[in-house]
């Protein structure tokens, strides 16, 4: 495994949207294992790997529940409202209120390509939103309420 670089705001790729993700080989599964630890090591609750240069529609959430691994996520149904703050490790040190649903269902497949359906509420659900966003280009601050 290996710390990867997170690209950082002013960064084009950040703004591209991903392609879908159809092979599950070693690449990924090692792309994935690096994404994991890059992600603990910056202290974060996501990441997605546009954030590691990949264009290519996956992530790797973990709110303190264990890892969650997203491959083509695709949010299926939302319920509420939240307004909680955010921030982004692509945004070192910023912080803004954004709107999100309070509940969210995601279906998605895992590293070995089977589907699964997650559902989160409150603080999993941001991320769950925040990070299917980065798939599509879309930054927390696209999302700010204040
Ligand atoms: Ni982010």
């Amino acid at each position: 495994m290996a710390i990867r670089n997170i690209v950082k705001d002013g960064d084009d790729i950040l703004r591209k949207v991903c392609r879908s993700q159809l092979t599950f080989d070693d690449r990924l599964a090692t792309i994935l294992d690096d994404m994991i630890e890059t992600m603990y090591a910056a202290d974060g609750v996501g990441l997605a790997a546009p954030q590691v240069g990949i264009l290519r529609r996956y992530c790797v959430i973990d709110i303190g529940e264990g890892v969650i691994e997203l491959i083509n996520p695709v949010i299926v149904s939302t319920e509420g409202e939240q307004l909680e703050q955010e921030g982004c490790l692509s945004f070192p040190g910023e912080y803004g209120i954004t709107s999100r649903p309070e509940k969210v269902t995601v279906r998605a497949q895992n590293r070995k390509g089977e589907n699964f359906t997650v559902t989160g509420e409150g603080l999993l659900a941001r991320a769950l939103c925040h990070e299917i966003d980065h798939l599509d280009g879309i930054v927390y601050k696209d999302r700010l309420v204040k």
